[in-house]
C-alpha cells in the first residue's frame, strides 16, 4: 500500500484535533493510503517532545522552515494561528508538499490569495479545515437540498455563539490580537457558517452589518491551552483590537437572504453553531450541540400532521457513519475531523481536487472582508467588488 508521510505544524488544539484523527483514519476507514504520523513541530522543543510521545508521532521539528523542506515529508498540516499559515503554506508549496491548513486561510483576502495562487502554481493538493461541512448531518442536509427537497431556497439564519471571553479580566490571548488572528468573532466563529452558507445555499452576493468590541483592554496572557486561559495578577493590560461580536445581512447570488450572528458574549452558550435554511418546499435546521441529529419540515406532508421532523443522522445509510459503529450509535466532535481527513488523503492518493480547498477559503475571506468593510463604511458591500 502506498505511504504518505505528514509532517505537522502547532500541537495544541487543532494539533491535538489533527493527530487523533490521522491515528483514527486506517482503523475505520478503507484508506487508499496508508497515512504516517511522521513529524510534529513547534517552536518550545520539550513541549512539542511531549506532545510528539503523547499524540503518537515518529519524530518532532522546531522549525517549520526545516520540516518543509524535509525529503520524507508529503503532506504539511498547518494548525498554527493565522499570522503562520501564509508563511508555512508558500515554503510547503514551493517544495512540493501538498496542503492543509487549519481556518480562516489568512489574515487577510490578499495572503490567501497569495495562498491560492502558489498552491495552483506548484500544483500540489490543498485543502482547508472547514470540518463542520463533515458532519453526517450537515451532508444529509447537502444531500437534501441537491434533492430538491426542501424547493427554492428563500432564508438562511445562521448562528456561531460562545461565552468565554464575557469577564472583563480573561486575558488577551492570540485570538483577541488582530496581527496574529486577523479578525476576531468573525473569522474565527464566522468562517464556519459562512463556509456552511455557501456550501448549502451558494454564493455571497452582497452583505451589511456591524462589529463591536465590547471589552476595549485585557491583562496579558500567560498561559493558554484550549479557549482557557490565565493572566498573572497585576499583569499589564493590552488592547482588544478586533471584533468580540458581529452581525450582518446577506444576499446571496440566487436571490436568497441570509441573517449571521458570531459572538464570544452570548452567556450560556458553549460552542453553539446553527444554520436554519427555508425553501418554498419545506426547511432544515442543524445545530452542532445536538450534531447527531437533523430537523427536517416538508410542506408536502399530510395536512394535520406536519410539524418538524428529528431524524437521527446516525445510521449506516448517512454519510460516513457505516465507518464507525452500529446503527444509533452516536459521533461526536472529533469525528469531523476524521472525515475531512479521509477525504482530504483520497484527494491526495488519487491526485484529484479536494474539497473545501483554498479557493473555498478565498471566498471565505473574501465575505469576512466585505462584512468588515461594510461595518467600517455602514454600507451595503458587493461581494465583487473585493
Ligand atoms: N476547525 C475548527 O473547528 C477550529 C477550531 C479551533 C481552531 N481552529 C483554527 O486552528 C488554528 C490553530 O488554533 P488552535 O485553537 O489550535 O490554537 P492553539 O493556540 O491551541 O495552538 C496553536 C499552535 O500553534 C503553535 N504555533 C504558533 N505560532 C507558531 C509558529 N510561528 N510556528 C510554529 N508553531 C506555531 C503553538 O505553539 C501551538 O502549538 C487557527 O487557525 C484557528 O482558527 C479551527
Amino acid at each position: 500500500m502506498k505511504e504518505i508521510n505528514v509532517g505537522m505544524v502547532g500541537y495544541k488544539f487543532m494539533g491535538k484535533a489533527h493527530s487523533n484523527a490521522l491515528s483514527r483514519l486506517g482503523m475505520f476507514f478503507d484508506c487508499s493510503a496508508q497515512v504516517n504520523k511522521k513529524a510534529i513541530c513547534g517552536r518550545d522543543e520539550a513541549a512539542v517532545k511531549k506532545a510528539a510521545e503523547k499524540f503518537g508521532w515518529d519524530g518532532y521539528e522546531t522549525s517549520w522552515e526545516k520540516l518543509v523542506t524535509r525529503s520524507d515529508i508529503d503532506v504539511i498540516d498547518i494548525t498554527a494561528p493565522s499570522n503562520a499559515h501564509k508563511s508555512i503554506a508558500l515554503a510547503a508549496a514551493e517544495n512540493g508538499k501538498h496542503i492543509f491548513c487549519e481556518k480562516p486561510l489568512a489574515l487577510t483576502l490578499d495572503d490567501a490569495r497569495e495562498m491560492l495562487e502558489s498552491v495552483t502554481k506548484n500544483g500540489v493538493r490543498h485543502q482547508i479545515g472547514f470540518n463542520y461541512r463533515f458532519a453526517p448531518a450537515v451532508r444529509l442536509m447537502k444531500n437534501m437540498i441537491d434533492a430538491g427537497k426542501i424547493g427554492t431556497i428563500r432564508h438562511v439564519r445562521a448562528s456561531y455563539l460562545q461565552d468565554f471571553i464575557i469577564d472583563p479580566e480573561f486575558p488577551l490571548i492570540w485570538r483577541l490580537q488582530k496581527e496574529i488572528c486577523g479578525s476576531g468573532s468573525l473569522g474565527d466563529l464566522g468562517a464556519h457558517f459562512i463556509d456552511l452558507a455557501r456550501y448549502l445555499v451558494g454564493d455571497f452576493k452582497s452583505v451589511m452589518g456591524m462589529q463591536k468590541t465590547f471589552i476595549k483592554s485585557r491583562p496579558m496572557v500567560q498561559e493558554m491551552t484550549g479557549l482557557s486561559a490565565s493572566a498573572k495578577e497585576d499583569a499589564p493590560r493590552g488592547e482588544v483590537d478586533v471584533d468580540d461580536g458581529t452581525v450582518f445581512v446577506a444576499e446571496f447570488e440566487n436571490g436568497a437572504l441570509g441573517v449571521f450572528e458570531a459572538t464570544r458574549f452570548a452567556q450560556g452558550h458553549k460552542n453553539d453553531l446553527s444554520i436554519e435554511i427555508n425553501g418554498d418546499k419545506g426547511s432544515l435546521k442543524f445545530v452542532f450541540e445536538r450534531m447527531n441529529e437533523l430537523q427536517y419540515f416538508s410542506a408536502g406532508d399530510e395536512a394535520g400532521l406536519q410539524g418538524f421532523r428529528l431524524i437521527q443522522a446516525s445510521e449506516g445509510i448517512h454519510p460516513y457513519m457505516s465507518a464507525w459503529w452500529p446503527t444509533g450509535h452516536v459521533i461526536g466532535y472529533e469525528h469531523t475531523f476524521v472525515h475531512e481527513m479521509f477525504e482530504f488523503f483520497e484527494c491526495v492518493v488519487n491526485n484529484t481536487p479536494a474539497s473545501p480547498d483554498f479557493a473555498d477559503g478565498v471566498k471565505c475571506s473574501q465575505v469576512i472582508e466585505a462584512v468588515e468593510l461594510a461595518a467600517q463604511r455602514r454600507a451595503t458591500v458587493d461581494i465583487s467588488s473585493l
